[in-house]
């Protein structure tokens, strides 16, 4: 059997496709186009492979799925039983995770913005860190912890200098005393690690090395003026894991390892915070061609509404009704929403032949693709998950309504 995307989860055998162990056209006699599906075993090995590489090259090392890859509740009960922690970015993110049985020791909380409720809630469950964005935010948290006669560890997020990134604090003079003096100030709050998060879809080393190379010279400023921080937090930014094969993800290691020793970085522990490289190839679409047009181009029935570019996901077109034909023949891939712009994909290697109603798999769209869909007045498409004992709904646009968290 020859894998599909490179992914071992989805294979092709004499013109079959097989979802983990499902036949693909038993699937598409049951369920309409279009819809979801998730491979819980693929999540679990890209955990696995993540934990296996780091872990041999990091012993102090520990992981936070970033919730807003995808807060599916299904999805984030599986991260959680591998043993992973999480990071959040909202109170309503926050909620799910302490009902889903994420330790607090295990969150990891922050954003741009930092509502009161949402201080309240992680100091009252003594979660393991608050992310600070912005050094006025410390007051506010000092103020909170205070009340509740607790003293909350502290990790401040670092502007990572890429291009012109607004998150973050860009330490200069005044802000480096202004952050001196709060920590001598305030009494409820400690500086426990330092975050710095580049970009997403890393596929360069030289991404990882700026992303130190950042870690490192704020390390030294603070360190200047008396300020020691012994934990680190590199973000996440991995690409899918069919992307960035194991033996790509091992140089990474080994080359971000040799960069903090180069930098002079001392550290006693270092975190990471994936998304996309947990469950980014561990979904897939399945849609289907609605209408042919000139000059090869295809219209399906899904499209930004669903499957946005702002995801940056690595799509991977599959025309599943001809899995065996060649695709070689340039296609350009139009989706549902009436406007010129939702184009899928330009000159794409596709089928010679163009059907209406030939089903399209599309690879590469289990992160971020629900976070970034919007309210276009198309149905929301179900969603399943597959594992050991087949296949399973775990979303009904008709019953759940709504993919966010409410
Ligand atoms: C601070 C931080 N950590 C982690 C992530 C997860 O990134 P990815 O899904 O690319 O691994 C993001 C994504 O934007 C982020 O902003």
């Amino acid at each position: 059997m020859k894998n599909i995307s490179g992914n071992p989860f989805i294979k092709k055998d004499n013109g079959n496709i097989f979802i983990d162990s499902i036949n693909f056209n038993e699937i598409v006699k049951k369920i309409k186009t279009p819809f979801l599906i998730f491979l819980e075993n693929r999540i679990r090995d890209n955990i696995k492979t993540f934990i296996n590489v780091f872990g041999s090259e990091f012993k102090d090392f520990q992981c936070f799925y970033s919730f807003k890859a995808n807060f599916l509740s299904e999805i984030c009960k599986i991260v959680l039983s591998e043993g992973i922690g999480a990071e959040i970015v909202g109170l309503p993110e926050l909620k799910l995770a302490l009902k889903l049985g994420f330790p607090p020791n295990k969150i990891i909380i922050g954003g741009p913005y930092l509502s009161k409720e949402l201080i309240e809630l992680s100091i009252k469950n003594q979660v393991k860190e608050l992310i600070i964005y912005d050094i006025n935010d410390l007051k506010k948290v000092n103020d909170i912890a205070q009340k509740f006669d607790f003293i909350q560890n502290i990790c401040i997020r670092i502007n990572s200098q890429k291009y012109d990134s607004k998150l973050g604090v860009k330490f200069d003079e005044r802000k480096l005393i202004l952050f001196k003096n709060a920590i001598n100030n305030y009494q409820n709050i400690k500086i426990k690690s330092i975050l710095s998060h580049y970009s997403t879809q890393m596929n360069d080393v030289k991404q990882f090395r700026k992303n130190i190379s950042a870690i490192a010279s704020n390390l030294k400023q603070l360190l200047e003026h008396g300020v020691i921080i012994n934990d680190i937090n590199l973000g996440g930014g991995f690409p899918e894991a069919t992307v960035m094969p194991q033996d790509q993800l091992k140089y990474i290691a080994k080359e971000i390892k040799n960069g903090l020793e180069k930098f002079e970085v001392n550290y006693n522990n270092i975190y990471f915070e994936p998304g996309r490289y947990f469950i980014g190839d561990a979904g897939l679409f399945i849609s289907k061609v609605v209408k042919v047009i000139e000059n090869r181009w295809v219209f399906l029935n899904i499209g930004n509404n669903i499957c946005p570019k702002f995801a940056r996901c690595s799509l991977r077109f599959y025309n599943a009704s001809q899995i065996n034909e060649p695709h070689k023949y340039k296609t350009s891939i139009a989706g549902i929403i009436p406007t010129d712009q939702d184009v899928l994909a330009k000159d794409y290697f596709f089928t010679k032949e163009l059907n209406k109603g030939d089903k399209v798999l599309i690879a590469n769209t289990g992160a971020y693709c629900l976070t970034f869909s919007n309210r276009f007045p198309y149905s929301l498409p179900k969603i399943f998950l597959i594992n050991d004992n087949g296949i399973k709904q775990i979303f009904d646009p008709k019953i759940d309504k709504d993919i966010s968290l409410n």
